[in-house]
């Protein structure tokens, strides 16, 4: 469904969100290999996250998810059963990397497959390590891309360094040395997002960090656990970015995430001059706390690409807000965009690029100029990207007309309440 959105004058009042989808897709991976009850509260009941609850209900696993909470009961490592059929992951490639991982220590064949998005995604970065562990998984059309089929049975403890920046194949190669004998190793270029590792740890797993050197030892029993799941800073991020370029905004959101593997894009509108205040930080095993955002005039900046991980989903986001920043904003090393849901190099461009703002790609950066003119309006494209669509409502609420988003709906995939939220919001 298209929408129409019209431009506002802000953003006010006060909101809590649904819960990380990192952290919601983890509670159902961790709870499904862990021994008795785990539970995660505040669980987001969207389309990502429902497709790893219903591939590990197709393995066996009993799990409810009633008003935002979810309950996994298993009995450990080993509890998963051969699936009937295919394991549909529809545009989820969190379950897609992550689930050969845990699929490598089970002794059946499964084959994942996902929608046409998901099976244009690389998977030879978790192919290619599985394979050492001595897993027998292949991408069924010899492309790289899904459908996957994967065959556990022994699994090897290797040291690894991956190519890319990603927590989806760190996690791969961690739940794999879980059912291997020693110590899994994998090493990063860069630091990516640490949901596992903590949620692992917190549930009885041995892991250990050195420098960009996560370790798992391999045959430690885990232990159910109840989570409180923050509300995703990803999602939040859509909002704090409409606050920051509406003159008069003032917005508080409750119990958002601030696990500091995540704090990029905070980090950076604090850097570009933003008026954000951090209030009532619980710590816990993912941190969580209030983030108060007031409209305040914003400064280019330059993002190293050692950084982008900490902010990867918030790019499309970050490109809204330099193009109303006074200056040049420069966003480095962003080849990983382009195999997101779908190219967001070129969505970011298209959409920004039709509503007049000065943007463009060189090399492998993104570059912003700030405003000369108002944002214009515009039919702006959601590519069936949820994190494309909501940017360019954000974008067209700072425009000088009202902007229709295609295919609106992709929004169901990580943040269905979006919408509604927004209308809460808008003044
Ligand atoms: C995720 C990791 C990131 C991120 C994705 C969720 C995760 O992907 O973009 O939305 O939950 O591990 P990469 O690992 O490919 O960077």
């Amino acid at each position: 469904m298209n929408r129409t959105i019209e431009p506002i004058e802000c953003l006010r009042g006060e909101i809590a969100l649904p819960g990380d989808k990192s952290i919601s897709h983890r509670v159902v991976f961790v709870g499904s290999i862990s021994a008795g009850k785990t539970s995660g509260k505040n669980f987001l009941e969207a389309e990502d996250s429902m497709r790893s609850v219903s591939a590990f209900r197709d393995m066996g696993i009993d799990i409810e998810v009633k008003s935002k909470n979810v309950t996994v009961i298993s009995s450990g490592p080993n509890a998963l059963k051969k699936p009937a059929g295919d394991l549909y992951l529809g545009n989820s490639g969190t379950t897609m990397r992550i689930l050969p991982g845990i699929l490598a220590g089970q002794d059946f064949e499964a084959t994942l497959t996902g929608d046409e998005s998901l099976s244009k995604r690389p998977m030879d970065r978790v192919i290619e390590p599985l394979e050492k562990m001595g897993v027998d998984i292949k991408s069924k059309n010899r492309n790289g891309f899904p459908p996957l089929a994967v065959k556990g049975g022994k699994v090897s403890p290797i040291r690894y360094a991956t190519k890319v920046a990603s927590a989806q194949v760190k996690s791969c190669i961690l739940f794999a040395g879980l059912y291997a004998k020693g110590i899994t190793a994998v090493t990063e270029p860069f630091a990516s997002r640490d949901h596992t590792e903590r949620m692992l740890k917190f549930c009885g797993a041995k892991i250990s960090k050195k420098g960009l050197t996560v370790s798992v030892e391999g045959g430690r029993r885990l232990c159910g656990k109840e989570f409180f799941i923050p509300g995703d800073i990803s999602s939040a991020a859509f909002f704090i970015a409409g606050a920051c370029i509406l003159e008069g905004s003032n917005l508080t959101i409750r119990d958002v995430g601030l696990n500091p593997t995540r704090l990029g894009f905070l980090n950076a509108l604090l850097k570009m001059g933003a008026d954000i205040k951090i209030d009532k930080k619980t710590e816990a095993a993912e941190p969580y706390g209030d983030i108060r955002v007031r409209y305040a005039p914003l400064k280019a900046t330059v993002i190293e690409e050692r950084d982008l991980p900490l902010l990867i989903d918030e790019v499309p986001i970050l490109s809204v807000v330099a193009s109303q920043a006074s200056g040049k904003t420069v966003i480095k090393g962003v080849a990983e965009l382009k195999v997101k849901e779908t190219d967001r190099v070129s969505s970011i461009l298209t959409n920004l690029g039709r509503m007049g703002a000065d943007i463009k790609s060189e090399k492998n950066n993104i570059v912003v100029n700030g405003p000369k003119r108002r944002l214009r309006k515009a039919r702006l494209e959601s590519c069936g990207d949820h994190r494309t669509a909501m940017s360019a409502t954000i974008a067209a609420l700072a425009s000088a007309g009202d902007c229709v988003i295609e295919n609106a709906d992709c929004v169901n995939i990580s943040f269905p309440e979006f919408f509604e939220l927004l209308s809460c919001l808008k003044k």
